[in-house]
């Protein structure tokens, strides 16, 4: 996936020890097509070599102000301009005080102060060393001043503590400077989204569910995320890990997930239904597991009908901007707009169950008013991001 493309991050390094982590992120920033100029403070040299961080950024690596190499003597502005961001990670203590405070005593506090580019932060410290009253007062310039903090999080420290101030992974790093760089069409708003399939029980140790990976639901969870909104994600059981920032209710049947949503649909501004919800449920759940007996029939169920949680949400008084999904295995455009009449949304998505269930790419057609609109074939986090521009601009209007 090319998310960084045409990105030409300065990835800032100071010295602690979760600088072995950014050999990581380098890789995976240039994976995504990235160019990263890595520069370095002294102290973080003493973590890992600049050779190292050469051979993964495959470009040069700056540490000096006084570097011989650069003709004009002026690394400092040279490497910001035309750069989309400075990234610093892990920014220590003594790094942000510097920063708070304006100082440009080495070539990377240099390059801050001199930048013409958004600045991200990603702090990384003992416990008490972040709680301290004077790197939380420039935790608070820096953001007054426009620096973006990604994390710190709690957890397990290098130094044997557990706290606050533990520096993000490196994939939350790079998940969160990709949405960084999205635009944020849906700023403000609040999105809840349903995915995954639902698990109706039989008895104790049997359900009925279906074979839905919940991929295109977590993935249009994030790009409205990424959009700039509010997204609650009620999900049934996947193997999925929750996108970043976004808020994960689980849940197994659909009479759970009608109640979730029910529960969050009136302060919704936009409602996307993306689970493929079991048609039906049994009618009688065993309390006992079902046993086989020699010779004996096999059971017989009876199935009653789920409530229809998209349908239930669009009939609100004052329903969010709803949109549904419909997975076919044949004659999309008759069953979509039938589906769209009936359940009474504005938009719905098509796809052909065939084609994507399971898989990372999708092919999606938009139904509404005006008529079809084919979406090209790409990924389902890249299809889930131009179905939630579409979303917008349909809200905006
Ligand atoms: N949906 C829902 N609640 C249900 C069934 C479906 O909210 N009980 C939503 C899905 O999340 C999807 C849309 O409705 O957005 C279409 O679901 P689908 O199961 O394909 O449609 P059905 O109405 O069940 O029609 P059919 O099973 O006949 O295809």
């Amino acid at each position: 996936m090319s998310d960084l493309a045409n990105k030409r991050i300065v990835l800032g390094m100071t010295g602690g020890i979760a600088c072995y982590k950014i050999c990581e992120l380098v890789r995976r920033m240039t994976e995504r097509g990235a160019t990263v100029d890595v520069v370095m403070t002294e102290a973080a040299t003493h973590f890992i070599t600049p050779v190292t961080m050469q051979a993964l950024s495959g470009r040069p690596v700056f540490v000096d102000q006084w570097d011989p190499r650069v003709p004009n003597n002026m690394a400092h502005i040279n490497l910001t301009r035309g750069a989309d961001a400075i990234l610093v990670a892990p920014a220590s203590t003594d790094f942000m005080a510097k920063l708070a405070h304006g100082l440009a005593d080495d070539l990377l506090a240099t390059l801050c102060v001199a930048r013409a580019c958004p600045l991200l932060i990603v702090p990384a410290m003992n416990r008490e060393m972040w709680a301290n009253p004077a790197t939380q007062r420039n935790a608070a310039q820096l953001r007054a001043d426009g620096v973006t903090l990604l994390g710190p999080t709690e957890g397990d420290q290098a130094c044997g503590e557990v706290g606050s101030g533990r520096m993000l992974e490196p994939h939350e790093i790079l998940e969160d400077l990709i949405a960084y760089f999205q635009p944020k069409a849906l700023a403000g708003k609040r999105v809840l989204v349903t995915a995954g399939p639902t698990s109706e029980p039989i008895d104790p140790v049997r359900v009925l569910t279906n074979v839905s990976s919940g991929k295109m639901g977590y993935a249009i969870a994030r790009a409205a995320r990424e959009a700039g909104a509010e997204v609650t994600l009620v999900s049934g059981p996947t193997a999925l890990a929750a996108p970043r920032g976004v808020r994960r209710i689980d849940v197994t049947t659909a009479h759970d997930m009608l109640d979730a949503v029910m529960g969050r649909a009136d302060s919704a501004d936009i409602f996307i239904a993306v689970a493929a919800v079991a048609d039906w449920r049994v009618k009688e759940v065993s309390a006992s597991k079902l046993k086989k007996t020699d010779g004996g029939a096999p059971p017989v169920l009876e199935f009653v009908q789920n409530p229809d949680i998209l349908g239930t949400v669009a009939a609100l008084p004052r329903p969010p901007y709803c949109v549904g999904f419909a997975a076919e295995t044949e004659d999309l455009a008759r069953h979509a707009a039938e589906k769209r009449a009936r359940k009474g949304v504005p938009l719905l998505v098509g796809n052909l169950a065939q084609e994507v269930l399971g898989r990372d790419d999708t092919t999606l057609v938009l139904y509404d008013d005006a008529g079809e609109h084919p979406l090209p074939r790409s990924s389902k986090l890249a299809a889930a991001r131009q179905l939630v521009a579409e979303i917008a601009r349909r809200v905006a209007a």
